[in-house]
């Protein structure tokens, strides 16, 4: 069962600016640190910043806090599976509201065309933790 969903829209010409206004700054102020290995990676960077900037909005949309009530922008983040997939990912406070909400797996996807980017995510609902079975209760001996 899905949880949320959220989409984020953005002109990539935004991110260049600040990119180039604050450089390591703002890097360092948006990226988590598996999202930074993958950044030092690869051959776009200025796209690259634009498109996890959008996707961590479609994500905090999804969750439905913002980026606020516990969740700020290092605390969800999205990394590419081998097969360049985006995957969500969490800080350990970001995980810990994860919990909290009741969000599963999750799931984006990224676009780009004519300077845009949009980002969509979806996220379900985590399944319910199995309780553990009650013991069995004693019987009173019955009394003759
Ligand atoms: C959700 C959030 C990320 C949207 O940011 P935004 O880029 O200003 O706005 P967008 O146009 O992309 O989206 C706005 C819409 O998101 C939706 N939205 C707002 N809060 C939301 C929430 N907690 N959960 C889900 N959706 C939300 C609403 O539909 C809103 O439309 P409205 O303003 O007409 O009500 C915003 O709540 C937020 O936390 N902004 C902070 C951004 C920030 O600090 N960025 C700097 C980080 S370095």
């Amino acid at each position: 069962m899905i949880f949320g969903i959220g989409v984020d829209v953005l002109k990539q010409e935004r991110i260049v600016r600040t990119y180039q206004r604050f450089g390591e700054h703002f890097v360092a102020r948006l990226l988590m640190p598996a999202e930074r290995a993958q950044l030092a990676r690869t051959q776009r960077p200025e796209r690259f910043l634009a498109m996890r900037f959008a996707a961590k909005e479609a994500v905090v949309k999804a969750m439905g806090t913002g980026f606020a009530h516990g969740v700020w922008i290092r605390d969800v983040g999205i990394v590419q599976n081998k097969w360049g997939r985006p995957d969500v990912i969490y800080s350990a406070r970001g995980e810990r509201m994860r919990r909290k909400l009741g969000v599963g797996a999750g799931h984006v996807t990224l676009t780009d065309e004519a300077g845009l980017i949009v980002a969509v995510a979806v996220l379900m609902k985590a399944p319910r933790r199995k309780r553990k079975a009650a013991p069995p209760r004693k019987r009173k001996p019955v009394r003759k």
